[in-house]
């Protein structure tokens, strides 16, 4: 549970900056909180077997449900809004809550600029926002490695 946990911080562009700043106690919270949206989100959207493996790989999870799952994991950190848009504003404020570092917020504010076209991109399912976040997904992972993040 907990490397899947792990994963949905990726979601939130973060992951790299929270664990490589936090405390084990900060980290402990944190775990706990996406925990608990996983499980709430696992609930009503069944990922299947093959996408945990695939989210653990940090890989785009095919499944069916998988793309709605994201969605909710996204709409309950807050990055995705009712209208299912990216919130690159209220990722950008949970990482000013961790980082200080100016050149590393500039570098996380440029990686989230970098997918900010996901929000342009024709979807499907509207406000729903499944489509979207697994566009939003593929950014986040094929752009990590330019601005230096090791997922
Ligand atoms: C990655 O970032 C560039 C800008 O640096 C952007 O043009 C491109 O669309 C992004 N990649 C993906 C998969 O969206």
């Amino acid at each position: 549970m907990f490397r899947l946990v792990g994963f949905i911080c990726v979601c939130a562009a973060l992951t790299p900056y929270f664990a490589s700043a936090m405390t084990a106690e900060q980290k402990q919270k944190i775990h706990e909180h996406f925990e608990t949206i996983g499980m709430k989100c696992m609930k009503d959207h069944h990922i299947t077997e093959a996408d945990i493996t695939d989210l653990r790989a940090k890989k785009v999870p095919s499944g069916p449900e998988a793309p709605c799952f994201l969605a909710c994991v996204m709409k309950d950190i807050g990055v995705m809004d009712g209208n299912g848009l990216i919130q690159k504003e209220t990722a950008l404020e949970l990482a000013k809550k961790v980082f200080e570092d100016a050149e590393e917020l500039k570098m996380i504010e440029e990686y989230l600029h970098s997918c900010a076209h996901v929000n342009t991109e024709p979807v499907s399912d509207g406000d729903k926002g499944c489509d979207r976040a697994i566009i939003a997904m593929k950014c986040m992972i094929e752009n990590a490695s330019q601005f230096g993040f090791d997922l």
